[in-house]
């Protein structure tokens, strides 16, 4: 599994061209694909302006000698060419869940920013249907419990707050409620729904917003366009 996450993490490096305004995924995947490409910036690649979608990686990508930009300023990047990251389930329609890693936020808004969304993962994240891993959402710590009763009533399904001995406290401050559908018949209503709930800040479906999936996997790396 780890040779697996390699290969594909130095493919994803590979992709990247001088110059290129970067999104830095977030997760076991993309971590090492923040140490491929960091391998690249210290043999003389020079980038664009780079963005992390978390702590994790914001602290990798430093560690690993690649400046980033500050995006709490209102300077900020607004665009990007590419942005790697990986995933937990991804469907033949490109559909993906993400936030495992209770990154899911900042990684949508970096790949809403991005020309184009390369996904890096092994075999096993490759799926016929979304679901059998729970979705992730982002919720207000402020009235959860009610925003958790809200998205059960919808769904008819029980959530669970992350977390051990207290709850799970994201990069922005907020919860993590994990609803586990066991199968997801129609992601857009899913996506739809969770959207319009007061409470919700963001939700690990990612819809229409992968470009293309590197898969390594026992046959060796593969290579799919939306
Ligand atoms: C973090 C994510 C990750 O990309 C996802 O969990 C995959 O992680 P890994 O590469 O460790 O399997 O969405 O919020």
């Amino acid at each position: 599994m780890l040779a697996a996450k390699r290969e594909v993490a130095e493919a994803a490096a590979a992709l990247v061209e001088p110059g290129m305004r970067l999104g830095l995924g977030s997760g076991s995947t993309a971590l090492l694909f923040v140490e491929a490409l960091g391998r690249r910036v210290a043999a003389g690649l020079t980038l664009g302006a780079v963005v992390a979608t978390s702590q994790a990686t914001e602290n990798k990508a430093r560690d690993c000698g690649i400046a980033l930009a500050d995006m709490m300023l209102a300077d900020a990047p607004t665009g990007l060419d590419l942005a790697i990251d990986g995933a937990d389930e991804v469907d033949p329609a490109f559909r993906l869940v993400k936030g495992g890693g209770a990154c899911l936020t900042r990684e949508k808004i970096v790949a809403a920013m991005a020309q184009r969304v390369v996904i890096i993962v092994d075999g096993t994240k490759m799926v016929e249907k979304l679901g059998r891993f729970a979705l992730p959402v982002e919720v207000v710590p402020f009235g959860y419990a009610a925003t958790a009763a809200r998205i059960e009533r919808t769904f008819g399904v029980e959530v669970v707050l992350r977390g051990d001995d207290a709850p799970l406290v994201t990069d922005n401050g907020n919860y993590i409620l994990d609803i586990p559908f066991g199968d997801i018949a129609d992601p857009e209503m899913v996506a739809a729904r969770l959207s319009e709930m007061a409470g919700v800040v963001e939700h690990g479906l990612f819809i229409g917003m992968a470009d293309e999936v590197l898969i390594a996997g026992e046959g060796g790396l593969t290579r799919r366009s939306a």
